[in-house]
């Protein structure tokens, strides 16, 4: 059974320019907006109770925050170098008692919520960093404290199922930051980049679609795909409530 994850590529040089995600990955920070407009539709004006996963420097809590007025967050990261940039970056809606910044780990973190004590939990972009088994654990503790009829809203890089297909995808995506970083001469980013993706991509961390789907389907979730283009997806999974 995994407990806290002590790997976080986060903590080095390419937490401390987080910027540069712009570059690595132009789809994360618009997927965030997706996710914030998601939930203002699903739950439009409603006073929420909000825990996220993976906040890292607050590019996706600031769209949950200002598209969802009702919405206060428990935003956890275990990168003191992320949260401290997102200290920074939302320092008024700390001040506006919206959003409390915690650096924990994300399964420690759930573990030490009660049942049923969310409405949502969400999530840009930090699960596929995970361990298969870590991953497990997060959504097993994810559906424990979300409400009944609560959200897990999720956007992240969903590995394609068609193992070529996924190869050919990622191959195109390095030729593109060799290029992106080879222009501004940063090798050196690059290299912490390729190396964290190798991670990603490895055996026990790869998220791939469709068993990402069935995961949340055993952990009691009923899943729906809201956007999904190349590996860049939204994933809305309700926590049923009893009728
Ligand atoms: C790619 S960043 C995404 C940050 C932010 N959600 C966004 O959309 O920009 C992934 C974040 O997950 C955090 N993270 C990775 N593993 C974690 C873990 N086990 N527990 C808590 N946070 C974790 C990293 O520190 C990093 O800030």
């Amino acid at each position: 059974m995994a407990t806290v994850q002590d790997e976080n590529p986060f903590t080095g040089p390419i937490g401390r320019e987080y910027e540069m995600l712009r570059l690595i990955c132009p789809n994360a920070a618009p997927l965030a907006g997706k996710l914030a407009d998601h939930l203002a539709t699903a739950q439009p004006g409603a006073l929420l109770m909000g825990f996220e996963i993976g906040c890292g420097t607050g590019v996706s809590t600031l769209p949950l925050l200002a598209k969802n007025a009702g919405l206060h967050l428990l935003a956890i990261d275990s990168s003191a170098k992320m949260l401290a940039q997102a200290r920074e970056n939302l320092g008024e809606w700390i001040d506006a008692g919206r959003v409390e910044f915690v650096e924990a780990d994300a399964l420690e973190a759930l573990r030490a919520q009660g049942d049923a004590s969310f409405d949502v939990v969400a999530s840009n972009y930090a699960t596929h960093n995970f361990r298969d088994d870590y991953r497990s654990g997060v959504i097993a503790e994810t559906y424990r404290v979300l409400k009944p009829g609560g959200l897990f809203l999720n956007g992240d890089r969903f590995a394609l199922d068609d193992r070529a297909a996924h190869l050919a995808l990622t191959q195109s995506m390095l030729r593109h930051w060799f290029k992106t970083f080879a222009s501004i001469s940063r090798h050196d980013l690059l290299e912490d980049w390729v190396v964290h993706l190798y991670s990603d991509e490895s055996p026990e961390h790869i998220m791939y679609f469709s068993p990402a789907l069935t995961l949340l389907r055993e952990a009691g979730f009923a899943p729906e795909v809201i956007y999904r283009e190349g590996v860049d997806t939204l994933v809305a999974a309700t926590k049923p409530a009893p009728r």
